[in-house]
C-alpha cells in the first residue's frame, strides 16, 4: 500500500468520490482538537438504489485497497454490509453514547462526560443559591451512559436514564424527601432518550434521519412542568445540546483514539478485515463486525443501582 486518502464527510465521500490526500502536514497537530479534519454527515449509501454501486466505483476508480471506517453504530452497520458485499474494511468505534457492543469505551465518551460533569458543578452552585430544582437534558440517544457517568461525577440528586423508564410520582417523591431532609434544592439529570414508564421518548418533530433516527430532545422540559404540578418549587432546564461535543477532547479520549488507530493500522497490514478494533479492560482487540452491528451496549444495571444510593 502506497498512499491514503481522506474521504470526506464519512460515506458521503465514498460515494460521491470526495477526497483530500492523507499527508503529514494534514495531520500534524491536530491531537488537541475535537470534531473532526474530514467532516462527517449521516449519509446512508443504502438509502438510494445505486448507492453501494457507486461506493464500489468510486473505490475502483481510487484504486482504495482498504477503507479504515470512524464512526457509530450505524455507521458499523454501513461498514459490515459492505464488507458482506466485498469491500475490505476495518473499523474504528467513535461515539458520544458508549453504546457499542462488545467495547468498553468508544473514543468521545469520555469528552463529552467530562464536559457534562463540569456543568453539573456550575450548575449546583446556582440550584444552591436559588433553591431550585435544575433539570439537566444530556445526550446520548437511545442508552443513558453520559447521563449515569456524569450523574455520578457531578453528585446528581436524580438520575433519569432511556434504560429505566421513570415515574414522575416517585421523582417528586425523591425530590420532596430530600427538602423534608434539609436540602432546598436539587440537580435532576436525564438523558434525552428517557420516557415516563406510560409514555413515549420525546423528539423535535417528525422528521428522520436516513438512518431512521427521530432528533430526541425535550424530556427535560416536559419533567420541568411536571415537577411544578407536584410541588412548589422553582425548576430550570438546562439542554447541554451539541457543547458535549465540541472543544478539546480529554487525555483519556486522546489516548484511546490513538491506540485505535494504531491498533487499526495494525489489522490493516496483518489483512484481518470485517472487524472492529475495540477496548477490552485495558487491552486492544477486535471484533468481527456481524457481533457488533444489531446489538447495543444499555447502561450496566448495577452501576445505575449504585447510582440510586444517592437519589432523594
Ligand atoms: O449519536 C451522537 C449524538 O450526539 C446523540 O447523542 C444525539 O442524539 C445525536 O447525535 C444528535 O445528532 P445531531 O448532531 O444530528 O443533532
Amino acid at each position: 500500500m502506497n498512499s491514503w486518502v481522506f474521504m470526506r464527510d464519512g460515506w458521503k465521500g465514498l460515494l460521491e468520490g470526495d477526497f483530500m490526500p492523507l499527508t503529514l502536514t494534514a495531520i500534524r497537530g491536530i491531537l488537541h482538537l475535537g470534531g473532526s479534519i474530514l467532516g462527517t454527515s449521516r449519509t446512508n449509501p443504502f438509502k438510494g438504489q445505486d448507492g453501494p454501486q457507486r461506493v464500489f466505483e468510486n473505490v475502483k476508480k481510487l484504486s482504495l485497497e482498504v477503507i479504515v471506517v470512524i464512526g457509530g453504530d450505524d455507521t458499523q452497520k454501513v461498514a459490515h454490509k459492505l464488507y458482506e458485499m466485498g469491500l475490505p474494511c476495518v473499523s474504528v468505534p467513535k461515539t458520544i453514547d458508549n453504546d457499542l457492543a462488545h467495547t468498553d469505551y468508544t473514543f468521545g465518551f469520555n469528552t463529552a462526560v467530562s464536559i457534562a460533569t463540569e456543568a453539573l458543578d456550575r450548575i449546583h452552585t446556582t440550584a444552591e443559591a436559588h433553591r431550585r430544582v435544575m433539570i439537566v437534558e444530556v445526550m446520548g440517544r437511545y442508552t443513558g451512559w453520559i447521563a449515569l457517568e456524569a450523574g455520578i461525577a457531578g453528585g446528581a440528586d436524580i438520575i433519569l436514564i432511556p434504560e429505566q423508564p421513570f415515574d414522575i410520582d416517585e421523582v417528586c417523591e425523591h425530590i420532596k424527601r430530600r427538602q423534608e431532609r434539609g436540602a432546598n434544592f436539587s440537580v435532576v439529570v436525564v438523558a434525552e432518550g428517557a420516557r415516563p414508564k406510560d409514555g413515549v421518548e420525546i423528539t423535535y418533530g417528525d422528521s428522520v434521519d436516513e438512518f431512521g433516527h427521530a432528533r430526541l430532545g425535550g424530556v427535560g422540559y416536559y419533567l420541568g412542568k411536571e415537577i411544578e404540578k407536584c410541588i412548589d418549587i422553582e425548576t430550570r432546564v438546562v439542554v447541554l445540546g451539541h457543547v458535549q461535543r465540541g472543544g478539546s477532547p480529554t487525555a483519556f479520549d486522546r489516548i484511546l483514539a490513538t491506540r485505535y488507530g494504531i491498533a487499526a493500522i495494525d489489522l490493516v497490514n496483518q489483512g484481518k478485515f470485517g472487524v472492529m478494533v475495540a477496548l477490552k479492560g485495558n487491552e486492544m482487540v477486535s471484533v468481527p463486525l456481524k457481533d457488533v452491528i444489531g446489538k447495543r451496549k444499555t447502561v450496566d444495571p448495577k452501576l445505575y443501582e449504585m447510582a440510586s444510593v444517592f437519589f432523594g
